[in-house]
C-alpha cells in the first residue's frame, strides 16, 4: 500500500513549524516565528522561545492539515526534530510530538536538524544523489557535510566552524552597522547599494595551512567591528551599503570556495547548499558561478524551506519511514547537542 502521511514538527530554535510529506511530495505546512518577540534583545531568548513553541504548536499542526486539506486522523506517522537546538524549545516540540503519536496510535521518528536541512531540497528537486556535499548555513551552524543515503547512511562530517556560525556573523555584524534583527536578511537588502569591493575584509581558514573544510567568523567580525568603530571615532557617517556588500562577498566567498574545493576533493558531482543563509543573495549566486565553472550541479532549496521549518522535518521522517527504520520510543529525550 502506500506509505503514510507524515507529520513533522520543528522547534530547535525561534520558528515553530508543522509540515505533511507523503512519499517525498509536500502536502501543506506552516510556521509561526517567534523572531519579533526576540528582536529588543538582539538575538533568540531560549525561555521566550520555548513558551511561544507552546502557544504556536497546535495552531501550526492545524495551519498545515488545513493546507494540505487533511485532518488529524490522517497522520500516519510523527517525525520530530530532537536536536541540536535549544532545551527549553526542542522540549516543546517534542512533547507536541509525542501526545500526537501517542492519541494516533501512529509511529514516532526523532530526527536530528541537520538531516531535516539537507533533506528540505528532496520537497524541491526530488531525490538526493549518492554522493553529494551538503554546505549547512544558519544561524546555528556552518557545516561541510558528505551525505550517502540520508536515510540509512551515517552522515560524514567534513568540517565545521571553529567560532560563529556565519548566520551569527551576520547578524551580529548587522547589530554594529545598525541594521534591524535578523541581521543577514538586513545585511542582504543593504548590500545592494553597496560595492562589494570597497573593504578588504579577510578570508578567514583559507590559508595554505589552515584546514579545507573548516570555518571562522569570529575573525570577520571583529574586522567589521572594527571598520565600524574606525569611522565612527572619526566621526564619519558609516558607509553601511558598502560594508554590509564586503562582509556578504567576504563570507560568500569562503563559503562557496571550501564547498566547490570539497567536491572536487571527493569527486562529486552535486552540491546542495541548506540553512537559512542559503537565502543569502551572494551565497547563491557566487555557488552557481563556482559550480558552473568547476562542472558542479548546484541544489539549492527555495528560501522557505531554507529557513527552519516542519516541512524539512517531515521530509526526512518520511525517508525513514519508507526505509523501514525503527521509530523511537515514546519516552525518546531531547539532544540539545546532538552530534551527527
Ligand atoms: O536556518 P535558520 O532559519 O535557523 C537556524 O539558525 O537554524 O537560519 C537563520 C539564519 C540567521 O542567522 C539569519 O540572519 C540568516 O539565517 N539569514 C540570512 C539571510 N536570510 C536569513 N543571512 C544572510 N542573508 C540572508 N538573506
Ligand atoms: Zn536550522
Amino acid at each position: 500500500g502506500r506509505s503514510p502521511v507524515v507529520l513533522g514538527i520543528e522547534s530547535s530554535c525561534d520558528e515553530t513549524g508543522a509540515g505533511l510529506v507523503r512519499e517525498g511530495r509536500l502536502l501543506g505546512h506552516a510556521v509561526a516565528s517567534s523572531m519579533d518577540e526576540h528582536a529588543r534583545f538582539g538575538g533568540v531568548v531560549p525561555e521566550i522561545a520555548a513558551r511561544a513553541h507552546v502557544h504556536a504548536a497546535t495552531p501550526v499542526v492545524r495551519r498545515a492539515l488545513a493546507e494540505a486539506g487533511l485532518t488529524m486522523s490522517d497522520i500516519g506517522a510523527v517525525a520530530v526534530t530532537t536536536g541540536p537546538g535549544l532545551s527549553g524549545a526542542l522540549q516543546v516540540g517534542v512533547a507536541a510530538a509525542k501526545g500526537l503519536a501517542y492519541a494516533l496510535g501512529v509511529p514516532l521518528y526523532g530526527v536530528h536538524h541537520l538531516a531535516g536541512h539537507v533533506a528540505a531540497d528532496t520537497l524541491e528537486h526530488g531525490p538526493l544523489p549518492d554522493p553529494c556535499v551538503v554546505l549547512i548555513v544558519s544561524g546555528g551552524h556552518t557545516s561541510l557535510l558528505l551525505v550517502r543515503d540520508l536515510a540509512r547512511d551515517p552522515i560524514v562530517h567534513l568540517g565545521d566552524t571553529l567560532d560563529d556560525a556565519a548566520g551569527e556573523c551576520f547578524d551580529k555584524v548587522a547589530r554594529v552597522f545598525g541594521l534591524p534583527y535578523p541581521g543577514g536578511p538586513a545585511v542582504d537588502r543593504a548590500a545592494r547599494d553597496g560595492d562589494p569591493r570597497a573593504v578588504a575584509f579577510p578570508r578567514p581558514m583559507t590559508g595554505p595551512r589552515d584546514d579545507p573544510w573548516t570555518f571562522s567568523f569570529s575573525g570577520l567580525k571583529t574586522a567589521a567591528a572594527r571598520w565600524a568603530e574606525r569611522h565612527r571615532a572619526a566621526g564619519r557617517p558609516l558607509p553601511v551599503a558598502d560594508g554590509a556588500a564586503s562582509l556578504q562577498e567576504a563570507v560568500a566567498d569562503v563559503l562557496t570556495r571550501k564547498a566547490v574545493a570539497a567536491c572536487t576533493e571527493y569527486g562529486v558531482g552535486t552540491l546542495v547548499v541548506v540553512g537559512g543563509v542559503a537565502a543569502n543573495s551572494r551565497v547563491r549566486s557566487l555557488a552557481e558561478e563556482r559550480c558552473a565553472a568547476a562542472g558542479i550541479r548546484l541544489r539549492v532549496p527555495p528560501l522557505r524551506l531554507c529557513t527552519d521549518n516542519g516541512a524539512m522535518i517531515a521530509a526526512i521522517g518520511d525517508l525513514l519511514v519508507r526505509a523501514g527504520a525503527e521509530p523511537a520510543p515514546l519516552n525518546v529525550s531531547v539532544d540539545p547537542s546532538a552530534p551527527l
